[in-house]
């Protein structure tokens, strides 16, 4: 199974299947790995696991439709049969998912349909709830929405700030994201 991976940022949910791939625990081709601007984390660690990169700076286009066909022609030239957002803060277009057959994958750190958005852990955390988690979905042209594949819990500690408790969904959010993906290669889940 070949994936194309797209972050905006450290990329860390990324360097879990970078590391479970080397380590042979999980058996898929990261094909290549995306990002919507210039400068990240996640970029940069692949160059240096010599996976190839590429940038489609978000800025550098007048619309988002323009953006959006960009991006899709950068990914189907690595022809994947999954697409990957992981910590990616785009939304995308139904022509892009639909580029894809719909095997557009996102994670996301709350239990969806609870707590969408670009600030999951944070809302979880006003709200007040005891229990919050993490999403590995196939994503439509919503945002963080369509059919849900995995979920982990993790329970909110009274201690916690947002960035512990982020930290630990990201620990849950690796391990599913690596498990979901593996899967998914082995034929194990429907939509492939
Ligand atoms: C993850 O929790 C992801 O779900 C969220 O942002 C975080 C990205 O972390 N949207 P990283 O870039 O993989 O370290």
């Amino acid at each position: 199974m070949r994936i194309v991976v797209l972050v905006s940022g450290t990329g860390s949910n990324l360097q879990a299947v970078i590391d479970a791939v080397s380590s042979k625990e999980l058996t898929v081709e990261i094909a290549a790995v995306g990002a919507d601007r210039e400068g990240t984390y996640g970029v940069e660690r692949s160059a240096a696991a010599g996976i190839p990169t590429f940038v489609v700076d978000f800025k550098a286009y007048a619309d988002r439709a323009n953006w959006n066909a960009a991006l899709a022609e950068a990914v189907a030239a690595y022809a994947p049969d999954v697409v990957v957002s992981s910590g990616f803060m785009r939304i995308v277009s139904a022509d892009f998912i639909a580029a894809f057959n719909g095997r557009y994958l996102n994670t996301h750190p709350a239990l969806l349909p609870a707590f969408p958005g670009a600030h999951g852990v944070r809302d979880a955390m006003a709200y007040g709830v005891k229990v919050t988690g993490c999403t590995v979905h196939w994503a439509d042209a919503g945002v963080d929405t369509g059919p849900i594949i995995a979920q982990e819990a993790v329970a909110v500690l009274d201690s916690d700030t947002e960035e512990t408790l982020h930290e630990r969904i990201k620990v849950a959010e690796r391990g599913l994201l690596v498990r979901t993906l593996g899967e998914l290669a082995a034929g194990a889940l429907p939509g492939l």
